[in-house]
């Protein structure tokens, strides 16, 4: 069942997304070679904690940590290493907060140093997918719009969409309804309805799609190495159109 949200509880939740917002400058002036993810990740949860908001993913069905740190052909949920970053590497770090019970879910990837050229057109083209999703988040539209707007980008840019995570509705619980597909086909799915909030959190790789758990339970890499990036933001759609409220 879908949880609309009054302005009123998405003003809360865009506090909770102002602290995510603020912890992701952070570590974009943070990561550089040398840094280990596990210094990134106490800063999250120390940060979180000191504006009285709880880092909601440690804990979360057993998660260890308060974010995720992917490097590489990890695309998802990797665990933080206490291991350097190395120059040239993707490091993708997910956060979810929640302030006065109200949560907040976004995930961005890091270049470490320079990156080659490959890497940065798969950063680019991400990142454009998710605010080409983000666009038909639009009282009126369907679910299915938005995984067709991003798909549009995949396909057009020859990169595939690892379809094994998906975006959800946010709130009250950090996986709410409706389901986000990160393909789709324009015109169909849910109607997308004022007071609605989801994430939208598309993960491409250069290479195929398919992905494999390690014996951990949450580290999610590619079959064929292919490195991911993943952009994330929690948006709500509003009578004056899309707001991000992790920004
Ligand atoms: N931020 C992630 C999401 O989109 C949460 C990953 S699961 C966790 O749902 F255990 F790491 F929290
Ligand atoms: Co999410």
């Amino acid at each position: 069942m879908i949880q609309y949200k009054t302005i009123d509880e998405i003003g809360k939740m865009r506090q909770a997304g102002r602290i995510v917002a603020a912890c992701h400058r952070e570590i974009g002036m943070r990561i550089k070679p040398g840094v280990t993810t596990l210094e990134i990740d106490r800063f999250v949860e120390g940060y979180m904690l000191k504006c009285g908001a709880r880092p909601v993913q440690k804990g979360y069905k057993g998660y260890p940590y308060a974010t995720c740190a992917s490097v590489g052909e990890v695309v998802c949920h990797g665990f933080p290493q206490d291991a350097p970053l190395l120059e040239g590497e993707l490091v993708t770090i997910d956060m979810v907060a929640e302030l006065d019970g109200w949560m907040a879910d976004s995930a961005w990837t890091y270049a470490v140093g320079r990156v080659d050229r490959e890497t940065q057109r798969l950063m680019n083209a991400t990142k454009f997918a998710l605010y080409q999703g983000i666009k038909k988040a639009v009282a009126g539209n369907r679910i299915g719009d938005i995984g067709y707007a991003v798909q549009t980008v995949a396909d057009g840019e020859k990169y595939a969409v690892v379809e094994a995570f998906i975006g959800h509705g946010i709130g009250r619980r950090l996986h709410e309804d409706p389901q986000v597909h990160h393909r789709g086909k324009a015109g169909t799915g849910k109607r997308l309805r004022e007071g609605m909030v989801i994430t939208i959190e598309p993960i491409f790789v250069r290479g195929y799609p398919d992905i494999t758990i390690d014996a951990d339970g949450w580290t999610a890499r590619t079959f064929d190495g292919s490195w991911g990036a993943q952009y994330e933001h929690t948006v709500a759609v509003t009578s004056s159109g899309p707001l991000i409220l992790t920004d």
